[in-house]
């Protein structure tokens, strides 16, 4: 590899400016170039970084053809996530790709198959990995705490959230609610317990505000869900209650909770919109009196402030060009990722057919 690591962004909206902004502030990185099928959109894009040499693509085939790279970050919508991510790993080029990791699971498993076919990593963008109290709580779940854990429900949910743009459209984002926050619940929930195999899921969604002119001024072109609720049967006995919501009549959809044999941990509506912890506590037994103890940070700085370096966005994109060095592994495994991506996909289809539905893994 040369002296410094080559990236290229494809998808040059919201979303790539923050990881444009950490790789521009690394000195083992340079920017060769960006895609966006929006004409002159990737140009303005690098322009406004003052990378005016660096060469700008209306799709990501031509930023293939016309430049070396070592790896990109796919920040595109979600229906094309896969057909870029895809395009990038079969020409030898590791990917970062935002969540969620596509729209289907025949997609995600496509993605997985090319990524393992080249020996290329596919690793995507969750972020909120690298919250500090996050850590700190998969930490203590995965080290047993708790014990067995038989029951997780996710928490949170906003309001008035909808965000409008190309998430409320179906043919850019596939899904809505679920796909641009529920998947950060099934993976806050899942990755503590080192995210079991999804079974089945009974789902339900509905769009009652994104379709009323009332609370959203899109209404009319609204075509995706803004709430989804289902129970999710997970390998080895447990079970997962999701919901997620961009709009709501309450304050919150309740508490994350993971219930184990030894104890339980409950965060107080979720993380909030900037990852920070909000209440976190843990409950158990000690000699036969039930103790409650509130989680807080030793070192309340590490958790409450962001300083640059601690931004979890700064974390994934250094996260990122440290893997592309060392060749691998992926800070974030598309391999764990998929089931992240079939229950996705699970809730969609059950919904749909107002059924429950298996959970059937493709071959990789
Ligand atoms: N990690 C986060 O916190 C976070 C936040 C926002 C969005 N996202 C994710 O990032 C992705 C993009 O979101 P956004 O807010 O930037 O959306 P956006 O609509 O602002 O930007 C997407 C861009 O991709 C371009 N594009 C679409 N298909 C393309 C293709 N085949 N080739 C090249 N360019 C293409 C579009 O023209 C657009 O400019 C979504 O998957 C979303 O879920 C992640």
């Amino acid at each position: 590899m040369s002296a410094k690591v080559k990236i290229a962004i494809v998808g040059t909206g919201g979303i790539s400016h923050a990881h444009m902004r950490p790789y521009a502030s690394f000195d083992d990185v340079e920017i060769v170039g960006a895609a966006d099928i929006v004409p002159g959109k990737a140009r303005k894009f690098l322009d406004t970084y003052g990378l005016e040499k660096a060469p700008a693509f209306e799709n990501v085939y031509d930023l293939i053809k016309n430049v070396e790279m070592d790896g990109a970050s796919v920040c595109t919508y979600n229906t094309t996530h896969a057909e870029c991510a895809i395009a990038l790993l079969e020409a030898g080029i590791h990917v970062l790709c935002e969540k969620p990791m596509s729209f289907t699971l025949a997609e995600a498993a496509a993605m997985l198959r090319a990524s393992r076919k080249a020996k290329k990593m596919l690793t995507i963008g969750f972020q909120p990995r690298y919250s500090y109290m996050r850590q700190k709580v998969d930490k203590m779940i995965q080290d047993g705490a708790i014990g067995k854990v038989y029951y997780i429900q996710s928490g949170g949910g906003r309001r008035r959230g909808i965000p409008g743009g190309t998430f409320v459209v179906k043919d850019w984002a596939g899904f809505g609610c679920l796909g641009d926050i529920g998947c950060y619940s099934i993976d806050e929930c899942l990755h503590a317990v080192r995210y079991p195999k999804p079974l089945t899921v009974s789902a339900m969604a509905t769009n009652y505000f994104g379709k009323n002119p009332k609370y959203f001024e899109g209404a009319a072109t609204f075509d995706v869900d803004d709430f989804s609720v289902a129970l999710v049967r997970l390998e080895g006995d447990t079970t997962f209650v999701f919901k997620q919501s961009w709009a709501m009549h309450a304050d919150t959809l309740g508490d994350t909770l993971w219930l184990g044999t030894e104890g339980g941990i409950k965060i107080r509506n979720g993380f909030d919109e900037l990852q920070r912890p909000s209440h976190v506590m843990y409950f158990t037994d000690v000699n036969g009196m039930q103790v409650d103890s509130q989680v807080l940070p030793s070192r309340p700085f590490d958790a409450y402030s962001f300083p640059e370096e601690a931004d979890p966005f700064h974390q994934k994109i250094r996260a990122f060009v440290d893997a592309v060095i060392s060749n691998g592994p992926e800070p974030i495994p598309a391999s764990e990722i998929i089931y992240n991506q079939a229950i996705c996909d699970g809730i969609y289809r059950s919904a749909k057919l107002g059924r429950e539905v298996e959970i059937v893994m493709p071959e990789i």
